[in-house]
């Protein structure tokens, strides 16, 4: 397993492009399934589960290459509506597979995602969401399977804005019979990047951003290019990085229209943002002041996949600092390695109460989910001494070569791997 080393204490100076946003790709590589010819997506981020959900789209008979930050998608072979269950349990998002498989097939064999670190993760609105259209649905143990005749639009209510099932529905939607009107949807900017990539190959569809979308159902889409909207939370833990260290850090290829939230925050607590089109300056130069209470709610409010970062901002600043998590009920894992560190934090159910520390020291963590992971990172650059971060397969599938993006930016952050020992040592 990988390990990741770094000498803290250094602020964070310089420049960086911004990578491909996941939570656009992965949805949009799946949706690529409904298109009849090629597909190439631009600003695709390598990641590991930009590369699990290659594998599984490979062995559904897709052709797919991969080459840099470009993906050339064929679907024409794909002949399976069968996930693979060693594939879906590696891999949360291969859900998104559903609602394409279905429209394409008629049918979709998948298999429950089992719970994962940071919570339960149901697909129940997802399925309501499928036999709202016309599917049946059949359960045995982990296996579900769907299948619809035809899939007929119909007024679809979430009873929570869930983004994988909002997107679920649209790409279920897009080739159904009629309209479609999701009502209570999810508006995050990877739901507009879906419904713009749908409608450039012809689909008819509005309201994304906005919690009701309409989808008037068409007999075809044609493949075409599109690039990527630019990740927001990988922006947004560049920001807090930035800020935890005291340093000024300049994103290009990033939109500040996706991070009001954090902007906002930031600003609250002394930080200085100013942005123009496509960039965002953070500077940091004295201690950040605490944040009275922030609490993670579906977008456009605080979002939870920055939760963890912007705690280790918090647990230096100057204060008491509260807040609580209301997406996932599992999101804390990062608070006891944060202890480690010297943080002081205490947890009462969703809550958390942090009372800023003047340092935070370095020491041995364990990386336990992708966004704690970086959230480690982040304290590892702020804290004085060495921190060894474990388990860095959990950061590799959010961010590409975090080292890289790191030590662009004056950190000095090293990556240890076995295999690349081992290579050396056999010459
Ligand atoms: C997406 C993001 C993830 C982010 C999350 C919330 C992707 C690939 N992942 O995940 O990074 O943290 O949004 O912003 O885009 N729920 C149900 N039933 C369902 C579906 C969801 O109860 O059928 C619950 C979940 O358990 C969770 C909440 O709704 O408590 C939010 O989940 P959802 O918005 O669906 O998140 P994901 O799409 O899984």
């Amino acid at each position: 397993m990988d390990k990741l080393v770094i000498e803290g204490g250094k602020p964070l100076s310089g420049t960086i492009r911004i990578q491909g946003a996941k939570n656009a790709a992965l949805p949009i590589l799946a949706a690529s399934i409904l298109a009849d010819g090629v597909v190439q997506l631009d600003n695709v981020p390598q990641l590991l589960d930009i590369e699990v959900m290659l594998q599984i789209l490979r062995r559904l008979g897709c052709n797919a290459v991969q080459d840099g930050r470009t993906v050339t998608l064929d679907t024409t072979g794909t002949r399976s509506a069968h996930v693979p269950e060693d594939l879906m349990r590696q891999m949360r998002s291969s859900i998104f597979l559903m609602g394409p498989l279905l429209a394409r097939f008629k049918e979709v064999h998948i298999y429950q995602p089992g719970g994962c670190a940071i919570g339960e993760r149901k697909i129940d609105l997802h399925l309501r969401g499928l036999q709202a259209l016309g599917a049946e649905l059949e359960q045995c143990g982990g296996r579900v399977t769907c299948r619809a005749e035809r899939l007929v639009g119909t007024d679809v209510h979430l009873d929570f804005p869930s983004v994988g099932a909002t997107e679920n529905i649209m790409m279920a939607a897009v080739l159904a019979e009629g309209t479609t009107v999701l009502t209570n949807a999810a508006r995050e900017p990877e739901i507009v990047d879906l419904q713009n990539f749908l409608n450039q190959m012809g689909a008819n569809i509005i309201g994304a951003g906005t919690d009701t979308i309409t989808i008037e159902g068409v007999n075809q889409l044609i493949g075409k290019r599109y690039e990527i909207i630019p990740d927001r939370i990988v922006a947004g833990t560049l920001m807090i990085a930035a800020a935890a260290t005291r340093g000024a850090v300049t994103l290009t290829n990033a939109h500040a229209g996706h991070l009001t939230s954090l902007i906002h925050i930031l600003r609250r607590a002394g930080v200085q943002i100013a942005t123009s089109d496509g960039i965002i300056n953070v500077t940091c130069f004295g201690r950040p002041r605490a944040v009275e209470r922030i609490v993670t709610s579906p977008y456009p409010a605080f979002p939870t996949d920055l939760q963890s970062q912007l705690m280790v901002m918090l647990s230096l600043c100057d204060g008491f600092s509260v807040m609580k998590e209301t997406i996932f009920e599992g999101r804390f894992k990062h608070v006891e390695e944060l202890a480690r560190m010297g943080a002081d934090i205490r947890v009462d159910l969703s809550t958390a109460f942090i009372k800023g520390v003047t340092r935070l020291y370095g020491a041995t963590v364990e990386a336990t989910d992708l966004r704690a992971g970086a959230a480690l990172v982040i304290a590892g650059l702020a804290a004085q001494g060495r921190t060894v971060i474990e388990q860095v397969h959990h950061i590799d599938r959010g961010y590409d070569q975090i080292e890289h993006i790191f030590s662009r930016l004056g950190a000095r952050i090293e990556r240890y791997s076995p295999v690349s020992r081992l290579d050396f040592a056999n010459g």
